[in-house]
Parts: C-alpha cells; structure tokens; sequence
C-alpha cells in the first residue's frame, strides 16, 4: 500500500534539497538543446524546468495529482501518469528520473516503460535511493509500528536496490549500462525530522488512527535522536544513493 499524498508547499519547506542535489545528475545527463527528454517523476518541476531553460522539449511525468499541477504552473508539459505504466514509443532521446524510482516497487515494468519510450541507443540517467537509504529511520519506523503489531514491510512503500541487483535488472531488460554506483550521502535536513517523516513517511503511519500516528512520529524522533541530530541540533538523513546512465540496446 501507498498511502503517500504530495503537498508541494510542504515539500519547499521539508524537501527542496531533493531537486537541489538533484543538478549533480544532471551532468551524468548531459542535456543537449533540441533533444526531447522525459522527466519520469518529476515532482514539482523544478529540475525539468532546468533542462527545458537548456532548450531541452520535456515532458514531465508523475503520479502525483498535486505535483503536476505544480510542474504545470512553471509553464512546464505536465501529465499525470503512472510510471509503472508508461505507454510512450520511441519518442525520447533519453530519460531522466531523480530521486524517483524508489516509490515504484515493480522495477521490472518501469524499466520495461523508459525502454519503450527511448528511440534505439536513447539513453536512461537516473538516481534513486540505493541499498541501505535511510536504513536507521526505517528501522525506526518498524520498531515502532512492531510495538503496534504493524509488520512494517507491509505498508513500507520504497525499493532501494544494490548495483549489481539493479544492473542486471536493466540488462535483462534491453539496456546496455556504462555507469552505476552506490555511495551514501548523508543529507542535512532542512528542518526536523519530524518534517522528514510527515514529508516522506506517510505510508508507514496511515493505517493508524490519528492520535496514534502522532505518537509513532514523536517515538521515531526520539529513537533517532541519538543518530541523526548533532549537538547543535541540526538533523542529517542517512542517505544512500544509486545512480547509474545505461543506453537501451
Ligand atoms: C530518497 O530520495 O532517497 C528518499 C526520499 C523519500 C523517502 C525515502 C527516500
């Protein structure tokens, strides 16, 4: 189940730094003017607006109602469209997707999707979360939601692969890849982790009645207080990316 809404105003706040680590893709991308490009998990636009100022033609996709309304008043070509689900063909020069794939657990039909949707020797950059992605504030979230009798894997919404798993996986499904790593990048978080959690948690608290939900958060904080806040207060997330630029064969 996922239970995730999307608040863009609540993202500026919690999670700007998304897109904003986000530009260091970009150069595994290396856009060119003219070249059409699909931004798969756009959010709320604000990298596809980076390679449209590039004179990049973007379509921008997400299943998030709110986020393509949000892409579509930055004047971008937004469409609401499942990624486990893609029906384009052979209209890309390549796809682009940060800090996106994560969200989608049937990896084998997104791959499957961004092929389908390059022309032949079209190329396929991307960053997702990578084996060991905020390990401590998932396992956190499980000793909560156990002390609850919520078996966590159930509700928990994200997929964070190895390279070599996600290797293969683009192997077997027609690619050809030139560059993949995983490398932790512990990420300061802009406010607390309370603002993380609501953020990004949602699918892990929604099948609690409110009142419950409040006190799984303030558990979690507390669990990870002693990992992730510094003495001054400043909370980092233990980030561990996965990124790689494969070409469809
Ligand atoms: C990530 O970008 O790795 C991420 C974002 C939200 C929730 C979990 C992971």
């Amino acid at each position: 189940m996922n239970a995730q809404t999307w608040n863009p105003d609540g993202y500026e706040r919690h999670g700007r730094f998304v897109s904003d680590f986000g530009l260091d893709l970009l150069a595994w991308l290396d856009p060119r003017a003219g070249e059409r490009i699909l931004d798969l998990g756009c959010g709320d636009g604000a990298l596809t607006e980076k390679l449209a100022a590039l004179g990049c033609k973007v379509v921008a996709v997400d299943s998030s109602p709110q986020f393509v309304e949000a892409a579509k008043r930055r004047g971008l070509d937004a469409r609401r469209v499942d990624g486990e689900r893609l029906t384009f063909d052979g209209e890309f020069d390549a796809v682009f997707s940060n800090a996106a794939l994560h969200w989608m657990k049937r990896a084998d039909a997104v791959i499957a999707g961004v092929r389908r949707a390059l022309r032949q020797g079209g190329r396929f950059v991307a960053e997702m979360g990578g084996r060991g992605n905020v390990d401590s504030i998932v396992g956190a979230l499980r000793d909560a939601l156990e002390r609850r009798g919520v078996d966590s894997a159930t509700v928990n919404p994200w997929y964070f692969p190895d390279a070599q798993e996600y290797r293969q996986r683009l192997e077997a499904g027609g690619f050809r890849v030139l560059r993949i790593k995983r490398f932790p990048r512990p990420t300061p978080l802009p406010s607390d982790m309370i603002g993380w959690l609501e953020t990004f948690a949602q699918s892990f608290t929604a099948c609690l009645p409110a009142g419950e939900r409040i006190a799984v958060l303030a558990e979690v904080r507390d669990a990870l207080l002693p990992l992730l806040r510094d003495e001054e207060g400043r909370w980092t997330a233990d980030y561990v990316r996965l990124r790689f630029e494969a070409r469809k064969t």
